[in-house]
């Protein structure tokens, strides 16, 4: 069997894991392992590299992904589909490593009766059918890490300090690694919040004596009242926009309403980069096994998918529907620990 692999969307640590794993267990299984280049772009422009154990040799502990990516979207263009479709006659299978988006086009693609398996990626942990997608766990470890020192600043000039971290349409990341920090505040995107109600938190603290506070804020949070806080106006190929800026509104409003002086850390894309940890290397090694046991078994439409620890599979199309977001039971943990 010829199989393609792809990674799509935003890069994250633990891809090059996964890439090392298919080609390891697909060779050893006498496949032809072949990595399109920069997601569904490398489909629609046929551009791939031969993998081989030389070519995987060394990528485990290597951030981002071997093969690149992009955010493209080949469901825009008839132009572009058709190509991906055509480029789908030089191979047997297809994997496809990505979030929503990347898993989006795949689920579409079976259902036009196309040999696709998914391995479900992201930082962001919102991709429904699995319990962790690999990534999130060195993204948390990086805010934990982060909030651990802006703590010890924040305490010495008496601060509140803003985190603005990623998280669209989820607070995975504010929430896990806010509570992992010992935040203060955690704002998620599934939770409106009230400007007041905060710096209620934080005067809270300071009656108490705790001079410093640590806000940690999803960048998709929102108030109560008003709509995201959008950094540009143009969307990308899977209508997304690019979001971030809550931070420094917000920390405007605390300066303002407590008289606290307060700082933002906006950390970004380091949340994406460097090496993954042990979690995320192993789950993705075992992802990317599970992954080539389903082409193997032809159980085209599946996704490999964590569920408690075991690696199982789900139709990619259950994945996909709907996002993963955080419940409001997790969120009260979260508030044991406010103000
Ligand atoms: O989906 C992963 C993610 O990191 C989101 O948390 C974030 O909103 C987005 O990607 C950022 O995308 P880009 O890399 O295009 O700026």
């Amino acid at each position: 069997m010829k199989v393609g692999i792809l990674t799509g969307g935003g890069d994250c640590p633990g891809l090059n894991a996964v890439i090392r794993a298919i080609t390891r267990k697909g060779l050893q299984e006498g496949f032809e392992i072949i990595g399109f280049k920069d997601g569904w772009q490398g489909l629609i422009e046929n551009k791939f590299i031969n993998l081989n154990l030389e070519s995987v040799s060394g990528i485990l502990p290597r951030g981002g992904t071997i093969l690149g990516t992009s955010r493209t979207n080949p469901y825009k263009n008839e132009e572009d589909i058709k190509k991906v479709k055509e480029g789908f006659k030089n191979i047997d299978a297809l994997i496809a490593i990505g979030g929503e988006d990347t898993l989006g086009v795949a689920s579409k693609l079976f259902k036009q009766g196309l040999n696709v398996v998914g391995v479900p990626k992201t930082i962001d942990n919102d991709l429904s059918c699995t319990d962790y997608t690999f990534g999130f766990d060195t993204a948390i470890n990086i805010v934990t890490e982060a909030i651990d020192r802006l703590h010890t600043t924040a305490e010495s000039h008496h601060r509140a300090m803003i985190i603005e971290v990623m998280g669209r349409h989820s607070g995975w990341i504010a929430i896990e690694g806010g509570i992992a920090g010992g935040a203060d505040v955690i704002l998620i995107p599934e939770i409106p919040f009230d400007i007041e109600e905060i710096c209620g938190l934080i005067k809270k603290r300071q009656k108490r004596g705790r001079n410093f506070s640590i806000v940690v804020v999803a960048e998709g949070a929102k108030p109560k009242e008003g709509d995201f806080v959008l950094q540009e106006e143009k969307r990308d190929a899977f209508g997304h926009v690019h979001l971030g800026g809550i931070g420094n509104i917000l920390a405007k409003e605390i300066e303002k309403r407590t008289g606290f002086e307060t700082r933002v850390v906006v950390l970004g894309h380091l949340q994406r980069g460097g090496s993954p940890s042990a979690f995320d290397r192993i789950l993705g090694t075992r992802l990317g096994i599970k992954a080539v046991e389903l082409v193997k078994e032809k159980r085209f439409g599946q996704m490999a998918s964590l569920q408690g620890n075991k690696i199982v599979s789900v139709p990619l199309e259950d994945a996909v529907g709907t996002l993963k977001v955080v419940d409001k039971e997790f969120y009260e943990v979260a508030k044991v620990f406010f103000g």
